[in-house]
């Protein structure tokens, strides 16, 4: 059993900070900035609150964030009262925010100096994965830290990497979101084309999502998407944030990612749709509009 805990309770932290203490059964302390969700935590699964990041680091053996963005990140780590102020030499930060890989390269680099580990850790698998303790987790960073953390980290997971040094776990995740932008369209599409030629879509996808076609977004998105239903899932705002993300690196690295960038726009459209917080399989409302 260990001390651990854990800043940003949303749609995703409040699920995995719920595994370290009903799978792992780890004393946990949270932060939230909106108190009412760290006090609703609370009260699901025990374990203490603090008032702030620096407060809830303190005296923590692991120290777990999944805020929003860079910036989000950087205040609850470096900014006033952030958890870097108050995280114990010889502890590990592991960071499960989709950030960029500089943002984490700069966190690693403030936690070295004050002697504590620190580790890139996105996930995929949506708010299912976090409710069932079913994320892939992507991490950056050294090998012994990666060793020490993987267990708690295996609390909220079922696949668990080390894909490199620190910063190759936000790369991995901007890899996994080139897939799926690309393939979330291509399903819109499906359904789209589906629907005009008078096809049962539960019919047509019950059949070749056995096949080749067959994917994560299909599976699990199709339902809602030919029923029109999107207030659910990872908000269009967050997949525009990945993506700027995606395509800034791509324009460091000269790779080449045309459908990527044709896609963001597709979701800008979907922003102007007053869908920002639909779930991403809403490309297909902009198809329908
Ligand atoms: N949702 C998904 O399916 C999914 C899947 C994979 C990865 N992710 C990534 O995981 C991260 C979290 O996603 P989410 O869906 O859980 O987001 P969310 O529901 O919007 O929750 C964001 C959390 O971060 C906190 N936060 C944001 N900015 C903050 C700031 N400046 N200071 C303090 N706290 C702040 C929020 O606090 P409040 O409650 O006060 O707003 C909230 O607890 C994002 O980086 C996202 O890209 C999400």
């Amino acid at each position: 059993m260990a001390t651990a805990a854990f800043i940003g309770l949303g749609v995703m932290g409040y699920h995995m900070a719920g595994h370290l203490r009903t799978r792992g059964g780890h004393e946990v302390r949270v932060y939230n900035r909106t108190a009412a969700k760290a006090d609703k935590w609370v009260a699901e699964f025990g374990g203490t609150s603090a008032k702030t990041p620096r407060e809830a680091a303190e005296g923590a053996e692991f120290v777990f964030a999944c805020v929003g963005n860079d910036d989000d990140l950087r205040s609850v780590t470096t900014g006033p009262d952030g958890a870097f102020h108050g995280t114990a030499p010889g502890a590990i930060f592991v960071d499960n925010t989709t950030s960029s890989a500089e943002v984490a390269r700069e966190l690693s680099e403030a936690a070295e100096a004050k002697g504590f580990g620190f580790l890139d850790a996105p996930v995929s698998g949506g708010e299912a994965g976090a409710q069932n303790g079913m994320l892939t987790v992507m991490v950056g960073g050294n090998s012994d830290t990666f060793e020490r953390a993987r267990p708690v980290i295996e609390c909220y997971s079922k696949m668990v990497g080390l894909m490199g040094d620190v910063g190759s776990g936000q790369l991995t995740k901007m890899v996994n979101q080139i897939c799926i932008a690309g393939l979330v369209q291509g399903l819109a599409e499906a359904i789209h084309f589906g629907k005009a030629a008078g096809l049962d879509i539960e019919k047509v996808i019950d059949v070749i999502s056995k096949g080749a076609a067959g994917s994560w977004q299909m599976e699990n998105r199709y339902k809602t998407m030919n029923e029109g239903h999107y207030e659910h899932g990872f908000a269009v705002d967050w997949m525009r944030k990945d993506l700027a993300i995606v395509l800034g690196e791509a324009r460091n690295n000269g790779a080449s990612l045309p459908v990527t960038a044709l896609v963001d726009q597709f979701y800008r459209d979907v922003q102007k749709m007053g869908g920002s917080r639909w779930d991403t399989s809403s490309l297909l409302a902009r198809l329908e509009r």
